[in-house]
């Protein structure tokens, strides 16, 4: 968690820039405080209301059917959420682009909201063709390509439920995946590339394939055109199946609460869990909260800079800004490839206007310096955003200087992969902002920072984040777990939901996150667990014991300190470690390779015998311990760790 600086608590709000807040959806903080107590006073009226912007092949007869913890959002309604990306804007927006897609080596390929229907349908009948069934699970393991989008699509079309797995997980992780969503059909490629290389993808699904029986066919989608091993009968190229693959898909009609996706996410412990969401409540939230909180209009030319293999790439890259007929940028490759101004180069190019980031890139941006911007015509732009993690007020400030030159406003938004869409965030026209602040409830979004007694804190101090109403977009289960749904987010404080975050609220009711309170860490804004982390290093022969813990870090936010305890017969070495690092890479995936593995001889452990990874976040950080150890077991196990450090190699 992210050590809190209460002099920001007297910062002056910013105002929103006053041209910006003339011409907004909404244009000041009475028409929010209006919207806020409506949606308070009547939330299902409220969510009623905006289900009208959906198009609905039935209406649905009930808004909400609510027991703790499972709701059903839209009874009765009947949708189908390809139809709402894509059919229900030809007639207007047939010839508008949806989807700006540059390669990594500069190649592009622009679709049409006609042509990006074309291929949805042209896929959708490949699924068909070889018998997916809706509620059938489709994993996806692809790079930044655009069958990525257009699978997601026609899987959503035919009522299939699609699992996307990060293209930086390891075959372990995604053999895992695969396993417990037990999906039949695997969408991959021959590669992808990454900084000029190719990044080897069927390889690696290949060897996660070896250990899952429940695919019945891997589509692979030619993109470096690399020789590939291959599978008869298993493995079809994309481009085969589709030529042969009629143009023409009707979208059927699926219930409100048909499932769209499930997306793994780290937890507290070694085993991700499925977050499941549906259609319509989804579909809704998302489609909604891109409209308000990016200020989107028909001739904005919008980027979300996520990976889709992550929440915020499938909310605000594909659902959101497609159920908006938004014109989408999508970028295959790393922001320093072939040089460290390639985002501003697209920006100027595309005469980008919205531009969604994490802090992570905010703060390398800053360390790479203007020499790399200056040069670039950004006056394109008129909104920033940032997601994923805290984001510290010089970087804030940077970011709205150096890249918004002082006139866009930046939206701080706050959410998860189970919130589904964006719950905490400025609106760009109405609320003044505070550097690093997400600020305030969106309208509909009962947010409260509480004790574990659920009593609201007061102004400056910590206490828990909590979401008090079901909302349209929320996850609805783990997948084939309700009874880790239940206790993990709404028996910690019974009744409402809990966010993992711990918070502050200030003296104008602005809630300031200040990172997780559980053993989630975020590295780069991806979401990883110690426990994972810790599994992975004691599957490895040498290893006995483990403890991972986060420490800060100034560009990625945070980074995987891990203390490990060998083995007898094993000693510290540097190629032991590196060895480490190369097992944790294959186990998880090269994203929760740490940043320091140090040798000990003892863990802090209580008298139960439970890892203090409180004292271990200490040594991490500090390099010593300074707080209570009255429940440590043995109390020279500091003075041996703090060394640890040093100990770590003979
Ligand atoms: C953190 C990402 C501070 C938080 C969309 C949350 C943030 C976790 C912010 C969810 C923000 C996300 N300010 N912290 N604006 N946005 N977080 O599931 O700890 O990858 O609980 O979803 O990211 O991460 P996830």
């Amino acid at each position: 968690m992210q050590e809190f600086d209460p002099h920001v608590l007297d910062e002056k709000p910013i105002p929103p820039p006053a041209d910006f807040a003339k011409k907004a959806r909404i244009g000041s903080m009475e028409e929010y405080e209006e919207m806020y107590a409506a949606a308070a006073a009547d939330p299902q009226a409220f969510w009623a209301e905006e289900a009208k912007n959906i198009d609905w092949f039935e209406q649905p007869t009930k808004v909400l059917d609510w027991k703790v913890p499972h709701a059903k959002w839209f009874v009765g309604g009947k949708l189908n959420v390809s139809h709402n990306c894509l059919d229900r804007h030809l007639e207007k927006n047939e010839n508008k682009p949806a989807l700006l897609w540059e390669a990594e080596d500069g190649a592009t390929l622009q679709l049409t909201y006609a042509e990006l229907h074309e291929r949805v349908c042209q896929f959708a009948n490949v699924l068909l063709s070889l018998g997916v069934k809706p509620t059938d699970c489709v994993a996806i393991y692809m790079p930044m390509i655009p069958e990525l989008p257009i699978a997601m699509l026609a899987c959503a079309r035919v009522g299939a439920v699609h699992s996307i797995v990060f293209g930086g997980f390891s075959a372990v992780a995604l053999a895992d995946r695969i396993a417990d969503a037990k999906s039949k059909i695997l969408i991959t490629a021959d590669g992808g590339f990454r900084r000029g290389k190719v990044v080897a993808l069927k390889d690696t699904a290949d060897a996660a394939l070896e250990k899952c029986p429940t695919i019945q066919k891997s589509i692979v989608v030619k993109r470096t055109g690399e020789k590939v091993a291959w599978k008869d009968g298993r493995d079809l190229w994309w481009h085969e199946l589709v030529e042969k693959s009629p143009k023409d898909c009707p979208a059927p009609a699926f219930d409100s609460e048909h499932p769209l996706f499930i997306l793994y996410t780290s937890g507290t412990t070694g085993k991700p869990k499925g977050v499941l969401h549906t259609s319509a409540g989804y579909l809704l939230q998302t489609q909604w909260s891109t409209r308000l909180v990016f200020d989107l209009r028909d001739d904005d030319v919008y980027w979300c800079t996520a990976d889709i293999g992550w929440v915020t790439g499938h909310s605000y890259m594909v659902y959101g800004p497609l159920a908006n007929a938004a014109s989408i940028v999508m970028y295959e490759g790393a922001p320093d490839f072939p040089r460290k101004d390639r985002f501003w180069d697209i920006i100027e190019r595309y005469k980008v206007s919205i531009f969604y980031s994490s802090a992570t890139a905010v703060r390398a941006f800053m360390a790479w310096g203007m020499e790399w911007i200056d040069p670039h015509d950004l006056s394109s732009l008129r909104l920033l955003g940032t997601v994923g993690e805290p984001i510290n007020p010089a970087a804030w400030k940077w970011y709205s200087e150096a890249i918004g030159k002082g006139k866009c406003p930046i939206v701080d938004t706050w959410w998860q992969t189970e919130t589904g869409s964006i719950m905490i965030s400025p609106l760009p026209g109405a609320t003044p902002t505070k550097p690093g602040c997400a600020t305030k409830p969106l309208p509909g979004v009962a947010a409260r920072v509480v004790t574990m007694q659920g009593e609201s804190v007061k102004p400056g101090e910590t206490g828990y984040l909590i979401l008090e109403r079901p909302w349209p977009s929320m996850l609805r289960t783990i997948y084939g777990d309700d009874e880790r749904f239940q206790r993990d987010y709404w028996s910690r404080i019974p009744g409402v939901y809990f966010t993992g975050d711990a918070a502050q609220i200030d003296k104008d009711g602005y809630i300031w996150v200040l990172g997780r309170v559980d053993d989630v860490i975020k590295v780069a804004g991806h979401r990883l667990s110690s426990m994972e982390i810790e599994s992975a290093l004691v599957s490895h022969p040498a290893v006995a014991e483990a403890a991972v813990v986060a420490r800060p870090d100034d560009i990625k936010g945070e980074a995987i300190v891990t203390f490990v305890i060998l083995r007898s017969g094993h000693k510290p070495s540097k190629e032991l470690r590196a060895a480490l690092s190369d097992h944790i890479a294959t186990t998880i995936g090269t994203i929760a390779r740490p940043a320091e593995i140090h040798f000990a001889d003892l863990l802090p452990k209580t008298r139960s015998g439970k890892i203090m990874r409180r004292l271990l976040r200490e040594v991490a950080q500090k390099g010593a311990i300074s707080g209570d150890t009255t429940t440590l077991e043995d109390l020279s196990v500091i003075d041996r760790l703090a060394k640890a450090k040093g100990i770590d190699e003979e």
